[in-house]
């Protein structure tokens, strides 16, 4: 259980009786109301296997509406909530940690409408990414963002996580690309910031608040998101490379030979592919190569966007940059690639248990940690690697070990975190903070910001119940 394993107290919210039960059902009906024990378990438990909760109630809400009476409900009552899409979150944010009720937003699935003139897409929070991507595509536009979770994963999810993704490069982040968010606030007050404009400066842009704040702020109920044109040609490289300052050199040449249809720029080392291509099955293009790279391109002429990226590979292998590389445009090998690359995330569960780190740092240190790590452990891990959104300054450090253990954790945490400090980066790139990182926000964030959002908080939600022991830092410690 999370509360043992991370030694959290409960906090003093009431405890749910029949009496709520039955309130819940007379707003959902009995089949939206999940109290059987066998029903409820995987609510509890989060992707990575690594928190779980004690909830003994999931709710399924349809509508905008039936999540204000929930909320406003359970803001008289003092019951905690847990909001969860689609439960992909890898820092622990999307399960309870005690009895908090789970509000799943599994069944708020339809897509209100499209303008394929402006892009504007309008949907409900839990649609999942990739069904919303294929109906983009038939209307000849695509989703901003992409991440691997993408067939799971809820766009109310990545609203709330702020997520990032292999696109990010290209399209920028959600704070950008939303152009409006119905939310509803603890007390149940329903906000409706779910405009689908451009441009809208009428005082505080408070859209911005429930983006990214991870179910803390108010639960998010429709999603207004700009979605660009669909590239009439894609086409991927994948190289292999010698070391990593090599790969900086690469970024660089691919930002000035690629210029305006570079769409992604992702790195793995040798240990994240050998790790996925073995534990999964799945083949890699190459043969083995210390680093390696996955470069996309997203433009309007498949000729040429093909040749720039093949002459792109010629002249970095003259240069030596590249070692062997292929390119392509052909989806089932493009496919082939992205699969081999957005597999790595699982790849190490398939053999034990997966400590992840997702950090911001200058690109210069982008992989110094992972040396680092290598050597503090020694033979205790199966492997340590490093992988990720390269061109973002982002790194995924895996460290795959035989099962969870506290002393490797506390080998690790805070040391990575102020290692991370020391070079200025983000202790949380793109996952967030969710339960696992909030007594570490002091090495991303000033007290008096940290002030400023327990203020937010209490002003936005006074009880607390929203997502409690989550992204905020206990004070004093
Ligand atoms: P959940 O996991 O259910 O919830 C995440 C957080 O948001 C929780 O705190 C939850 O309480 C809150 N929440 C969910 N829905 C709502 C709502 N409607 N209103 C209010 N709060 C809500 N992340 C990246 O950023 N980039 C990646 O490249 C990436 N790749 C991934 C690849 C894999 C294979 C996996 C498993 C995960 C990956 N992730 C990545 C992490 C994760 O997929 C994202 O954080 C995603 O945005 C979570 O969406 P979800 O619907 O699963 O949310
Ligand atoms: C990725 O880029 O693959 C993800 O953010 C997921 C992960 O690192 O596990
Ligand atoms: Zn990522």
């Amino acid at each position: 259980l999370s509360a043992d394993k991370y030694n959290v107290r409960r906090k003093a919210f009431a405890s749910i009786q029949a009496r709520d039960v039955d309130y819940f059902k007379s707003v959902l009906g009995e089949e939206r109301v999940l109290t059987d024990e066998a029903d409820v378990l995987p609510f509890n438990i989060d992707w990575i296997k690594n928190c779980r909760g004690q909830s003994s109630v999931v709710l399924k809400p349809k509508t905008t509406q039936e999540v204000s009476n929930i909320l406003s409900y359970c803001n008289q009552r003092k019951l905690a909530v847990c909001p969860q899409g689609g439960n992909t979150g890898l820092v622990g944010g999307s399960v309870p940690v005690f009895d908090e009720i789970v509000i799943n937003f599994m069944l708020m699935n339809k897509i209100i409408s499209l303008d394929d003139v402006s892009g504007a897409l309008t949907c409900e929070a839990g649609c999942i990414l990739e069904n919303l991507d294929n109906y983009a595509r038939e209307h000849n536009l695509i989703m901003p963002l992409d991440l691997g979770a993408k067939g799971t994963c809820h766009i109310g999810g990545n609203v709330s996580t702020n997520a990032g993704g292999v696109r990010l490069l290209r399209y920028g982040n959600l704070h950008g690309s939303i152009l409006g968010v119905e939310a509803v606030k603890a007390d149940g007050t329903i906000i409706d910031c779910l405009k689908a404009l451009k441009k809208d400066n009428t005082g505080y842009h408070l859209k911005h608040l429930f983006i990214g704040s991870e179910g803390t702020l108010g639960l998010v109920t429709k999603v207004a998101i700009h979605c660009p044109v669909k590239p009439k040609a894609v086409t991927v490289g994948f190289f292999g490379v010698e070391n990593f300052d090599n790969i900086l050199q690469l970024y660089k040449s691919a930002k000035s030979s690629l210029g305006e249809i570079l769409s992604a720029f992702e790195m793995a080392d040798n240990g994240a592919i050998s790790t996925t291509s073995k534990n999964l099955k799945l083949p890699n293009p190459i043969s083995d190569y210390p680093f390696y790279v996955l470069v996309e391109t997203q433009g309007s002429n498949e000729v040429h966007d093909e040749e720039k990226l093949t002459k792109f590979l010629s002249k970095e292998m003259e240069s030596g940059l590249i070692l062997d590389g292929t390119v392509t445009s052909e989806p089932a090998k493009m496919n082939t690639i992205w699969t081999l690359r957005e597999s790595i995330s699982g790849a190490g569960l398939a053999r034990g248990y997966v400590f992840k780190y997702d950090v911001s740092l200058p690109q210069q240190n982008y992989y110094d940690l992972v040396p680092i790590l290598r050597e503090r452990l020694g033979d205790k891990a199966i492997g340590v690697y490093g992988y990720g959104h390269i061109g973002d300054g982002n790194i995924h450090i895996n460290i795959t070990v035989p099962e969870y253990s506290k002393e490797i954790a506390s080998l690790m945490e805070p040391f990575i975190f102020e290692e991370v400090a020391k070079l200025k980066g983000s202790i949380s790139a793109e996952h967030g903070i969710g339960f696992r990182k909030p007594q570490y926000m002091h090495y991303s964030k000033d007290e008096s910001s940290l002030q400023m959002m327990r203020d937010l908080k209490n002003l936005m939600d006074p009880n607390g119940i929203l997502n409690p022991y989550k992204v905020l830092p206990e004070v004093n410690v």
